[in-house]
């Protein structure tokens, strides 16, 4: 290892990258030692301006794009050389944990400051990227932001979609986007050299294995659709349930028949109903609407397609005597992430003796966009029994700051390509 890279890995601050976790879980904070950080809510405002006040005191430059994801810049030698990116997610499931996202985001700010203090000067910038919507639990779908900037999906796709409250994505965002009126403009789909995405792992195996970091080798691919069934409202004690149309009962068949489309012996493929607006929600009214989400994941794209093609022609049948609309929200293939990236941050992880495993995400990650448009890769790290988007994620500081000195050796050697 570099000497230099060495210097900079030894300023990684495991106290401060610890604190600024505190700090950040106390936005939004809800029991259980968790957060509840809706994109493009005012808690998502509050720790952007967080994260804007860490940039201005190290006079990084910040700016934003028109879906709100955020940049913070540290130059470079070569001002006109694409920069290598890092970062991740701010935003939280409704009952998420302390980690998840925000995670990346200040191990990326770690090794900015590191690199910083050890006073080195590299030949692309770094930058820390902060994306807005990765979670999709407010507004769906997940990994918004980057799917956004990385052009591979338009901002007018998701203008209006609503929150379960009625509120549109657009409005939400347009008082997100004023709340930093510092962050100068981006353009969408910048030229990115590089992009690492560290985060936690979500999974057991590196706890059940005893390593620090994971290396990871790519991301499942994820399907989701909206199901809406309309059915109609009767009084629940006096209409005949031979003569009803029921939106629940229906959308029970719908998930039923779902769930034998996706049986797999294995255990390999991933369904999930998480979501489910009944209208009017009454004890004592037949439901006349309910909307549903379906989240299906697997590691092949030929399954994941055929799962995805299956989906609204079952609908269809098991609806009756509904009427049932699908629309599908989210097709990502799954990825794999580049061989060189993927080896740079291997060989930072032993050159500074940290126990690796090399290992796929069932997760998904704004990395899966960025992969797209440029070499990516991803290091995770380990957390207590694999318990996430959930209250009680759990971690060391010590993993932490780890995965922080990988990020910030493999950022170095990215940026002095
Ligand atoms: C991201 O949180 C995902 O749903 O995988
Ligand atoms: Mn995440
Ligand atoms: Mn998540």
């Amino acid at each position: 290892m570099r000497e230099d890279t060495r210097e900079a890995v030894e300023r990684v601050d495991e106290a401060r990258l610890w604190r600024r976790h505190e700090e950040m879980a106390q936005i939004g904070a809800i029991p259980g030692n968790g957060v509840n950080r809706a994109a493009f809510s005012g808690e998502d405002i509050r720790a952007r301006r967080l994260l804007l006040s860490w940039a201005q005191a190290r006079q990084f430059e910040v700016t934003m794009d028109a879906i709100g994801n955020l940049f913070v810049r540290r130059p470079g030698l070569d001002a006109g050389a694409a920069p290598v990116l890092s970062g991740s997610h701010m935003d939280s499931q409704p009952r998420g944990g302390r980690f998840d996202g925000i995670y990346g985001v200040l191990a990326a700010l770690e090794a900015l400051e590191a690199i910083d203090d050890a006073g080195l000067k590299t030949r692309r910038p770094i930058e820390l990227v902060a994306w807005s919507n990765e979670e999709g639990g407010r507004f769906g779908p997940c990994t918004m932001g980057s799917a956004v900037h990385t052009r591979a999906r338009s901002i007018d796709d998701f203008a209006d979609v609503t929150d379960n409250d009625g509120i549109v994505l657009k409005d939400a965002l347009a008082a997100t986007l004023e709340a930093t009126p510092e962050a100068g403009t981006r353009e969408l789909n910048t030229p990115a050299a590089g992009y690492i995405e560290a985060h936690i792992e979500q999974g057991p195996l590196l706890e059940m294995q005893g390593k620090t970091v994971g290396v990871v080798t790519g991301i499942q691919g994820l399907r989701w659709f909206n199901v809406e069934v309309f059915g109609e409202t009767a009084h629940a004690g006096t209409t005949p349930l031979r003569v009803r149309r029921d939106a629940v009962r229906s959308a029970i068949s719908i998930i039923n028949a779902l769930h034998e489309l996706t049986a797999d012996p294995d255990d390999v493929l991933r369904f999930t109903v998480g979501r489910m607006l009944v209208t009017p929600n009454s004890t004592n009214s037949v439901a006349s609407h309910v909307l549903f989400s379906v989240d299906i994941r697997h590691p092949d794209p030929a399954t994941i397609r055929r799962l995805g093609e299956a989906v609204e022609p079952l609908a269809r049948k098991a609806a009756t005597p509904c009427e049932v609309k699908v629309t599908a929200t989210l097709h990502d293939d799954p990825c794999v992430f580049d061989a060189g990236v993927v080896d740079t941050i291997q060989h930072a992880a032993d050159e500074l003796g940290v126990a690796s495993l090399r290992l796929p995400s069932g997760a998904s990650h704004d990395a899966m966009y960025m992969s797209r448009v440029c070499p990516t890769g991803m290091i995770f790290v380990p957390y207590e029994k694999g318990v996430s988007h959930n209250e009680a994620e759990n971690a060391t500081p010590q993993d932490l700051a780890a995965g922080a000195r990988v990020l910030t050796a493999a950022l170095l050697a990215l940026a002095n390509r």
